[in-house]
């Protein structure tokens, strides 16, 4: 029988990461949770992000029958993946911030990267962390405005053109005033590759973009297509079951999920995993 791959973001941005999996995964069934009525994360203390994180998981776990786990959430995978492993022991499970600073490490020239992501993940300094064990230094920024804008649909519009200039002027001068020397600049946040058209044409030239998103369905593949992890080889005849459940109004997922995956996203299942 074809595995089920959970994967679980705290709203839309996870299913950035979907898409990139359904790439690489084609014959995969996926069950992918948006834990929209308690979004957004990145605003919440540690103890919160984990309790959430950790009930998100038992439910695709215990309840969807996954049997390996996607954490595509970067504020998650910083500051729950502990208590994620923890809530479903003997369940593989694979976050987005050893993947992206692994793609980042692949990219820069200099070692000298920047972060954008949401204000939880900065505070918690996991890429900071995941980039010093590979030899970078990292210069992390938090961007709270962006995870609201991208929730509303508004991936082109002129004011988050204008938010993102800002965030990125800001960052750039503190870059210049510590001596960095960047050459790549990694989003830190599976709702930013949503913006990556407006935020690559902002950056200035020479800066390569990395997206977690890519990053983490790339190492997924590997660990799911790798010796003796599945019990078959997922790569093949296109077949993919995509089945999605959120936590707020499945309506509004139905409308933007689309968007986000590049494909209907089919009928959402509203669950409720309390407050
Ligand atoms: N998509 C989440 C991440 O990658 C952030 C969204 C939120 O703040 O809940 O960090």
């Amino acid at each position: 029988m074809t595995p089920t791959i959970g994967v679980f973001d705290s709203g839309f941005g996870g299913l950035t990461v979907l898409r990139a999996l359904i790439q690489r995964l084609p014959r995969a069934r996926f069950a992918f949770l948006g834990d929209t009525a308690r979004l957004p994360y990145g605003s919440k203390s540690r103890r919160t992000i984990a309790r959430y994180a950790a009930e998100s998981a038992q439910f695709l776990v215990r309840k969807q029958g996954a049997e390996f786990l996607v954490i595509a959430c970067n504020t998650a995978s910083a500051l729950a993946l502990d208590a994620i492993q923890v809530a479903v022991p003997d369940i593989p499970v694979l976050g987005v911030i050893e993947p992206g600073a692994s793609a980042a490490r692949a990219a820069t020239r200099t070692g000298d990267v920047l972060v954008i992501a949401t204000d939880a993940t900065v505070q918690s300094h996991a890429y900071s962390a995941a980039c010093r064990a590979l030899g970078m230094r990292a210069l992390e920024k938090a961007c709270p405005l962006l995870v609201p804008l991208v929730e509303e649909g508004w991936t082109s519009h002129p004011i988050t053109a204008e938010v993102i200039r800002i965030y990125l002027d800001e960052l750039n001068a503190e870059a210049q005033a510590q001596g960095l020397t960047p050459d790549t600049l990694v989003l830190g946040c599976t709702h930013y590759p949503l913006l990556r058209p407006l935020i690559q044409s902002i950056v200035p030239p020479g800066i390569r973009v990395i997206d977690s998103a890519e990053a983490a369905a790339e190492a997924a593949a590997l660990l799911f297509n790798g010796p003796a992890q599945l019990p078959q080889d997922l790569a093949g005849t296109p077949e993919t079951t995509v089945h999605c459940f959120a936590t707020d109004s499945v309506e509004k997922f139905e409308r933007l999920g689309s968007r986000f995956l590049g494909r209907p996203v089919g009928d959402v299942e509203l669950v409720d995993l309390g407050g």
